[in-house]
């Protein structure tokens, strides 16, 4: 019997299909933190290997080192793929309802009251498979309904382009929407039928007011106009300090006098940003100078 390197041998004991070396977890995490803000700890070890191990398959290259020098070598396609493996999506409709329950009760009437003109702009940062920005359109919808002419636009945007396309289709398999009232399931979905059975479909008129987009928050935005309101939840989370306090920082500039953030459960702009002011469970307000 042949002597095993020490290298498949260290493979073979946490059967694996594929070398997975120190030095190419090293590469990976830096790769994906410089490109994305997305800090991977140490614990993130096997989630690494399992999401890339795919990739490794599909491009047919013998081990990590050789996908780490495919990296290397700079192939933009292969980054985002690389990128989009290594996100994190899980997302809902209605997803912290309290945060819409605000938007309509306490955001939207002020907005209604105090501005001079029929203009509000939402962005969801951060946006996932679509559920968060499908969710703000129909809390703001039932608020002003198209006869209202309000002029909507509610920017999505994720890092993700695998999401971004399959927000844009808005189309969800049924146990996606089980939470939904039957009230609003009938305003704002189309139920699917013959092959589509099992599946619903968001209506045009909600799509109508959201442009999705591939965006990396840490690269430069396309938007010109100052937003109302921005959601931005569950997306910091994978950040460090120094990300989340730029990012902070360019939102307060990018918000209106007065705009909303509204960020995740687990967040926090504690030592992070002055900006805000904190006026309810992870919401806040842009402070006047
Ligand atoms: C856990 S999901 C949150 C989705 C939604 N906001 C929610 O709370 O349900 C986090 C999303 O942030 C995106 N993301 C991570 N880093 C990003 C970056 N640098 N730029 C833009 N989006 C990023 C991921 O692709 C992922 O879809």
């Amino acid at each position: 019997m042949g002597v095993l390197s020490a290298q498949t041998e260290q493979a073979l004991k946490k059967n694996r299909e594929f070398i997975f070396k120190e030095k190419d977890f090293r590469f990976i995490v830096k790769l994906v933190g410089e490109y994305t803000g997305i800090v991977l700890s140490d614990s993130k070890r096997e989630m690494v290997y399992s999401r890339l191990t795919r990739r490794i398959r599909e491009l047919g290259v013998k081990d990590f080192s050789s996908y780490c020098n495919l990296l290397r070598d700079g192939d933009p396609n292969e980054l985002i793929n690389f990128t989009n493996a290594l996100t994190t999506n899980l997302t809902s409709f209605f997803r912290e309802p309290h945060h819409f329950e605000y938007l309509a009760k306490s955001v939207l009437p002020v907005l209604e009251e105090s501005k001079s003109h029929r203009r509000l702009r939402i962005w969801s940062a951060g946006c996932s498979s679509g559920e968060e920005p499908y969710t703000i359109a129909m809390t703001i919808r039932e608020y002003f309904p198209e006869t209202s002419g309000w002029d909507i636009k509610i920017i999505a945007t994720d890092l993700d382009s695998n999401m971004v396309t399959k927000a844009e289709a808005g189309i969800y398999v049924d146990d996606r929407v089980t939470g939904i009232d039957k009230r609003r399931l009938k305003r704002w979905f189309v139920k699917g039928i013959g092959q589509n059975a099992g599946k619903v479909r968001i209506k045009p008129e909600l799509q109508d007011i959201i442009a999705f987009r591939q965006l990396n928050l840490l690269n430069d935005w396309p938007m010109r106009e100052a937003m109302d309101v921005i959601f931005c939840r569950n997306v910091v989370i994978y950040f460090n300090k120094e990300t989340q306090k730029k990012l902070f920082s360019r939102y307060s500039n990018l918000l209106a006098a007065h705009g909303h953030l509204f960020i995740g459960h687990s967040e926090s702009l504690n030592r992070v940003s002055d900006d805000f002011e904190l006026i309810g469970k992870t919401i806040y307000k842009k402070t006047s100078l």
